[in-house]
């Protein structure tokens, strides 16, 4: 009997292993109800330490998301035998506050042992970073499972860089099914927080390899950015992505109709006819915008790889070290 049933058995488990893991709200109340809550306070209390780190937070979301779905692959160290995203060119000196997270995890740990997954914790700390920073308040969808593996080349291979055009950036996001409005509306996350010279200095100096400034770039806000970063200049140092970086607002939009958007890929969403109905659209309509990045927000957590997965004990590390061990110094 069991050798009839073993092909049937095999191919079930090989289906429910490629089988995402249904997402909803609610996901925790029974299990761990005060899971939204305990996450929210320990983002409170990080924004009060620093206001950046609304930004730095909700960030976390686009690139775990973006690679493999969202999976917490993001968050894992490197081991000996595995060099994670951290290490990627879109990610390295760049992305930050993964220790809010980590604080989050071990307040969950407390209260519900290995109920709720790293992933999630992403999705609901992105959600209640914009919810505090006066934007938007959603619903957020959870029951995600934790990676067992991260890969810098994937993530390299697929995070987008900020010297890209609107062309590209359209046909990146709509290999995630997420159209021009999405891309727009997602784009608007730069409402809040910072970025390095690094990620501006070709567009103050050498646009498109021309020797020359983007000429995209108002005038007067062009001084100010060579100033902020001089050629040659320290390439760490930030500057706000828009006129009003701790607030979750459309000011973002008001600046890229302005030609003070700071990013390449920022400004590139006006330049383009494209996209440019949809800057225009959001620069007037507050509402609609946060209607929009609601959506979008939506849309980029249901992204799912299938891949096999697990709830994290640490969101640094997989359960069993076997696996990816971690290095010890
Ligand atoms: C459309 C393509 C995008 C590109 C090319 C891009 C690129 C960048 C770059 C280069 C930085 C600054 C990094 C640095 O200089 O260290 C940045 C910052 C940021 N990005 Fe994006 N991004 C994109 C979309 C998104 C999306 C979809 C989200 C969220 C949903 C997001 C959220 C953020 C936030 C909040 C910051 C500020 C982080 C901080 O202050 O620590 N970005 N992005």
């Amino acid at each position: 009997m069991l050798t009839l049933l073993l092909p049937f058995l095999l191919l079930l488990a090989a289906i429910s292993a490629a089988t995402p893991w249904s997402l909803r709200p609610g996901f925790y109340s029974e299990t761990c109800p005060g899971a939204e809550s305990a996450v929210r306070e320990v983002v409170k209390k990080a924004m009060i330490r620093e206001p950046r780190n609304a930004a730095s937070v909700m960030r976390l979301q686009f690139h775990d998301c973006f690679v493999n779905g969202c999976d917490g692959s993001l968050l894992l160290d490197d081991t000996p035998n595995m060099v994670g995203e951290k290490l990627s060119l879109s990610n390295i000196n760049s992305l930050r506050s993964f220790e809010v997270i980590d604080e989050a995890k071990e307040a969950l740990e407390k209260m519900c042992p290995q109920t709720v997954s790293c992933a999630d914790i992403v999705i609901m700390a992105a959600r209640d970073a914009v919810a505090l920073s006066g934007g938007p308040y959603w619903k957020v969808k959870l029951g995600r499972k934790d990676s067992l593996t991260a890969s810098q080349e994937d993530s390299d291979n697929i995070m987008p860089s900020p010297r890209a055009n609107a062309s590209f950036l359209i046909n990146l996001f709509q290999r995630f099914n997420l159209s021009k409005k999405d891309l727009v509306a997602l784009s608007g996350s730069h409402s809040i927080g910072k970025a390095r010279c690094f990620s501006l200095v070709h567009r103050l100096y050498n646009q498109s390899g021309s020797g020359q400034p983007d000429p995209a770039i108002e005038p007067g806000f062009r001084q100010k950015l060579t100033k902020l970063c001089p050629r040659d200049g320290d390439q760490n140092v930030t500057g706000d992505l828009d006129a009003t970086p701790t607030w979750f607002d459309n000011q973002y939009f008001k600046d890229l109709v302005l030609g003070r958007g700071f990013l390449n890929s920022d400004q590139t969403l006006h330049t383009s006819a494209a996209t440019r109905e949809w800057v225009l659209k959001f620069s007037e309509d507050e509402d609609g915008f946060f209607d929009a990045f609601v959506e979008g927000m939506l849309k980029l957590g249901d992204l799912q790889s299938g891949r096999p997965g697990e709830i994290r004990r640490n969101c640094r590390v997989v359960n069993d070290p076997s696996v990816n061990p971690v290095v010890c110094f």
